[in-house]
């Protein structure tokens, strides 16, 4: 099975903590991963280097065997540990602006389609429950 990512010989500092020591592994496509470990043991500093939002000390991250770089950010889609959503809009003005930020986003009524909230599509969002 090819890899979907791959992490080679990453490393991040932050000054005198090394948070992530070294590691490599890879991701199947198709398979559901997680990283299980201690408190401090660097999952998270790992996962934000593999979404791209925070740069390693050194080593690469590969999406598809082509280093990470705005063409991974245009493929992938980012559920954050928690994220921040803008107060006082519509879900269906939630999707639309998140479909703003791609090249050739699908139509508004596509998306709605495709995802289904067409219940909550006009409700406000502060009103949902967290899960
Ligand atoms: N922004 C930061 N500045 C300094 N140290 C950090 C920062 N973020 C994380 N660390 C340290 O890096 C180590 C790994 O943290 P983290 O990746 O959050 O671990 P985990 O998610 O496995 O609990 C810990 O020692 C943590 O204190
Ligand atoms: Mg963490």
């Amino acid at each position: 099975m090819n890899a979907l990512m791959r992490v080679e010989n990453l490393k991040k500092n932050y000054g005198k903590v090394e948070a992530v020591r070294d590691i490599s592994f890879s991701i199947p496509e198709g398979t559901c991963f997680g990283l299980l470990g201690p408190n401090g043991a660097g999952k998270t500093t790992t996962i934000e280097i593999m979404e791209g939002i925070l740069s390693p000390t050194s080593g690469s991250v590969y999406f598809r065997d082509r280093e990470i770089d705005n063409h991974f950010r245009q493929k992938v889609g980012i559920q954050f540990q928690s994220t921040a959503l803008p107060e006082f809009i519509m879900v269906k003005e939630t999707l639309d602006m998140f479909r703003a930020f791609y090249p050739n986003p699908r139509s508004l009524d596509e998306i709605i389609e495709i995802c289904s909230p067409s219940v909550i599509i006009d409700r406000d969002k502060r009103k949902f429950s967290s899960g």
